[in-house]
């Protein structure tokens, strides 16, 4: 039985002229490790709120371990530890007492030495033992995150989904905090993870489905994702304008620009359009593209589908 089923996903928001979501439809196997990918404005929480029981489909069915999240809501949800996008917090109580009532409310044990126990170990990886105590609103922004994080986990739910639990979160934490979730996954714990940090995505995920525009436009494991497109990344620093003829195979921050190619011949046309333009770049290197490159062939390319729609890591 998948720990997630999205079967014919549709959404259409009231009053909306397009659809959020447009029949996405694929499974998430127990104990996978799986990105969910896509721009702003995707449809990524959409799905994930559809997933929490906390918006409803317009069509199509959610499952969680065979739960379907609107006819048999209460044991969907207890399946599920959902860290939100949004911060949503109580101001009124201490990180430690809002673990307690955000456990109360899954049926942990208050107080139990057991339940003690998970809530200590919980602070301590996720950094805010020395925060147990101080009012939610004391916390900086990244603290906050991080209470919800701890939150999602307090009952130990065997799936686990996190909608970019680590925007605004520093270097160290998003260190500790993946090593954690890690941890969990070993440990037999689904993770759903959506993130805009595809350098996360490519260590962490085994397989991966990328959303453009409400629809699935590329779903397969992670090796498969990257050994499927260009394959080698020209990086250089450029002052001049970049030769419109490579602009579409480009990524540019700054001075900096990428270019991908398929194989040597490739590299050596590149090499003489920017000789032929005039530019001079500098600091060349070569190296292999990375995820970030095939998310925007993907997303700039038609649709790839899907070379193993249901097989799983
Ligand atoms: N409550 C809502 N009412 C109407 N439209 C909404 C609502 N929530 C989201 N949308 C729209 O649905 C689309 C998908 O939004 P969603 O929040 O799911 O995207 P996302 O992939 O999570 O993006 P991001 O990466 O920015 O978090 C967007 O066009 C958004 O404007
Ligand atoms: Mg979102």
């Amino acid at each position: 039985m998948p720990a997630i089923s999205f079967q014919n996903v549709g959404k259409t928001y009231s009053g909306a002229a397009f659809k959020a979501l447009d029949d996405v439809s694929f499974d998430i196997q127990p104990g996978e490790f799986f990105g969910l990918l896509g721009p702003n404005g995707a449809g990524k929480t959409t799905l994930i709120s559809i997933l929490a029981g906390l918006a409803r489909a317009s069509s199509g069915t959610v499952k969680v371990l065979g739960h379907d999240v609107v006819s048999d809501y209460a044991a969907a949800r207890m399946s599920l530890g959902i860290v939100p996008q949004e911060l949503v917090f109580d101001p009124f109580f201490t990180v430690r007492e809002a673990l307690r009532i955000q456990g109360g409310y899954f049926g942990v044990k208050r107080g139990s030495k057991e339940s003690e126990a998970w809530i200590d170990e919980l602070l301590e990886n996720l950094g805010l033992t020395d925060k147990a105590n101080a009012n939610m609103r004391q916390l900086s922004g990244g603290m906050k995150r991080r209470v919800l994080v701890a939150q999602a986990l307090v009952h130990r739910p065997p799936v686990i989904v996190l909608d970019e639990p680590t925007a605004g979160v520093d270097v160290e934490l998003r260190q500790t905090l993946w090593q954690f979730v890690a941890r969990l996954n070993k440990e037999g714990h689904t993770v759903l993870l959506t993130t805009h940090y595809l350098e996360e995505a490519e260590a962490l995920c085994s397989r991966i489905a990328m959303l453009k525009q409400g629809r699935v436009v590329a779903l397969d494991r992670t090796s498969a994702l990257l050994a499927g497109t260009a394959s080698t990344m020209l990086r250089f620093k450029l002052d001049g304008p970049l030769p419109p003829q490579l602009a579409a195979q480009s990524r540019v921050t700054g001075r900096i620009v990428q270019v991908t190619a398929h194989d040597t011949h490739e590299v050596e046309s590149i090499l003489a359009t920017l000789r032929n333009a005039g530019c001079h770049p500098e600091d060349l290197e070569i190296g292999r593209a990375d995820l970030e490159d095939v998310f925007l062939e993907i997303m700039n390319g038609p649709p790839r589908l899907v070379s193993n729609m249901e097989s799983a890591a």
